[in-house]
């Protein structure tokens, strides 16, 4: 093994599979990991290096998945563990590593542990495994603090003999307590279970929210506005000794394990502690994800993303999109200043071009794919796929829909099963679909009846080709990966920079064209040059220096 090889998380590329709208093996609706070793050669052909799976253990799909209940087994919908096996085995096979999705800071409230506790008396070491309190107020019949569910309404739930227990999360997902050290050896535990079994790293769910401030303390409006070390439970100090732990157990392996944290904390010099290089190797940089549409803020973020993170000498990590956020397509189908809201319920009611917003997310691909660092990819961006907006009411999933009293649809949009080939439902996603069989467990718009792999593939010019185009230049050119940036100055409204040896991007996101430099020879562009021979607004361009 090289120490190239050791170190293929410094500028990987990573695919997330959402298992439960991938593929579906076996008709039910639900994609599986049938479904999943079905398109492997999807993946390997696209040219990414790993893929990273949202959870796919055993629970009761109140958010996704991320309400386990059991961390050390398969979700019988998905499959089973000789399935995740083979799986992990194939995947092996084709030269690409297998990421999977650790949820530390809380259990499903069908986990034996939260059975347990239930059944047990205030104060038992059961309740101590999660955080329970008696209530305010005369009677108790007050939450204990006013801290709220990042779903909507308060973050506390009442039990019938009258303490509360906290749900920073939906209601069906009580947290743990850190300060327990039989939950720290459960997830350690269960980390050393999945890499036995060759599992290559984890992403590590809201990797900044398990520390909670002894006492529990009410927010402070004006006072715990920021992560800022003094937020009552987000991004506390005393989160880095559990990575400092885990990163002595993915470092006992050989090759060592990777991690990557989830951790939405804006301010990068407080993202890269997370990095240190006793902690884990990447974290999402999400301010990159968040930037309007404007070549300064997309400059700013990335400048600063790399410079906090060559501090600590890790690599940065971009994503454009995942399945908490609209898809890229239709948030860039917005005004450029949009960027800032990232969620569908912050775009609804904004006019929307969404040839605009494809043309516009060729460009940022190829913007990030030329960025040093590691790059996460999002199923069905490679397919040009628009949010879906319209899924019905009485269809929707996500619990952000309930808790906040109907009044945020959440995150469905994008999590909705791939169009895979065909003219129509469910579009090759469900493998032997017989009619009457119950459709896609969320419908599809049919838009996507344009945007089928089976389409794109036909289509040399489509977005499907693109990213393979890009991904084998990037594997092949030596300065891509990882390495350095250098900006240029370049037009008004343009973003240009250098990568060593002989590389040049131009972005042009500005809303006019401009000129192609001098003796460049394009390797690749996300859309077509002007009759004139210009760069057109919202493409991007990777080219040959001289
Ligand atoms: C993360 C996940 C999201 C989930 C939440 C609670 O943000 O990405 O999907 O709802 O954590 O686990």
């Amino acid at each position: 093994m090289t120490a190239n090889d050791l170190d293929w998380w410094r500028d990987a590329v990573v695919y997330q599979v959402y298992i439960r709208s991938f593929a579906d093996g076996n008709g039910d609706g639900v994609g599986d990991i049938a479904g999943l070793r079905g398109k492997l050669d999807h993946l390997a052909r696209l040219g990414v290096d790993a893929i990273w799976i949202n959870p796919w253990y055993p629970s009761p799909l109140a958010d996704g998945g991320y309400d386990v209940a059991d961390y050390r087994s398969i979700n019988p919908t998905f499959g089973d563990t000789a399935q995740a096996e083979a799986l992990l085995t194939e995947t092996h096979e084709r030269g690409m590593k297998v990421l999977l999705d650790i949820v530390p800071n809380h259990h499903s409230d069908a986990h034996a542990w939260f059975r347990a506790a239930l059944a047990a008396a205030p104060g038992s070491p059961e309740r101590d495994r999660y955080v329970f309190r008696p209530g305010r107020g005369p009677d108790g019949a007050e939450p204990p603090n006013n801290w709220e569910s990042m779903f909507g309404g308060p973050a506390w739930e009442r039990v019938p003999d009258g303490e509360w227990y906290l749900h920073l999360f939906d209601v069906t997902q009580p947290d743990v307590n850190w300060d327990n050290a039989e939950v720290r050896d459960d997830v350690e535990t269960t980390l050393r279970f999945w890499f036995d079994r060759g599992v290559d790293g984890f992403r590590i769910d809201v990797a900044n929210a398990m520390i909670k401030q002894d006492g529990l303390p009410d927010i402070v409006e004006g006072v715990n506005d920021e992560q800022d070390g003094n937020h009552p439970y987000l991004d506390r100090d005393e989160v880095h000794e559990i990575y400092r732990s885990w990163r002595r157990i993915g470092d006992s392996y050989d090759p060592p394990k990777v991690f990557v944290a989830e951790a939405w904390v804006p301010d990068p010099e407080r993202l890269a502690r997370y990095l240190r290089p006793d902690e884990l190797q990447t974290a999402f940089s999400f301010n990159f994800l968040r930037a309007a549409w404007l070549a300064p803020d997309l400059k700013d973020n990335i400048t600063e993303a790399i410079a906090e993170n060559d501090a600590v000498g890790a690599p940065a990590t971009w994503v454009l999109s995942n399945h908490d956020v609209a898809r890229h397509v239709s948030r860039l189908a917005r005004k450029p200043e949009t960027g800032r809201g990232y969620w569908l319920d912050d775009l609804l009611d904004l006019p929307a071009d969404f040839t605009l917003g494809l043309r516009r997310a060729r460009a940022a691909t190829l913007l990030m794919l030329a960025l040093p660092g590691t790059a996460y990819l999002y199923q069905g961006e490679e397919l040009g796929l628009p949010e879906a907006e319209d899924i019905p009411a009485d269809q929707l999933d996500d619990p952000t829909w309930e808790l906040s009293g109907h009044t945020k649809r959440g995150r469905d949009g994008c999590r909705v099963p791939l169009p895979w080939s065909g003219d129509a439902p469910p579009y090759g996603f469900s493998i032997d679909a017989s009619p009457g069989v119950g459709g896609p467990w969320l419908p599809q718009p049919p838009e996507f009846a344009a945007c089928t792999a089976e389409k794109l593939e036909a289509d040399p010019e489509s977005i499907l080709h693109l990213y393979r185009d890009a991904l084998m230049i990037r594997k092949a050119h030596p300065a891509l990966g990882g390495g350095e940036l250098t900006w240029k100055d370049s037009p008004e409204g343009t973003l240009a920079f250098t990568r060593e040896p002989g590389f040049t991007a131009l972005v042009n996101v500005s809303s006019t064209p401009v000129s192609l430099p001098e003796d460049a020879e394009i390797l690749l562009a996300s859309g077509p040059l002007t009759r004139y021979g210009s760069v057109p607004a919202d493409t991007t361009l990777w080219l040959r220096n001289a």
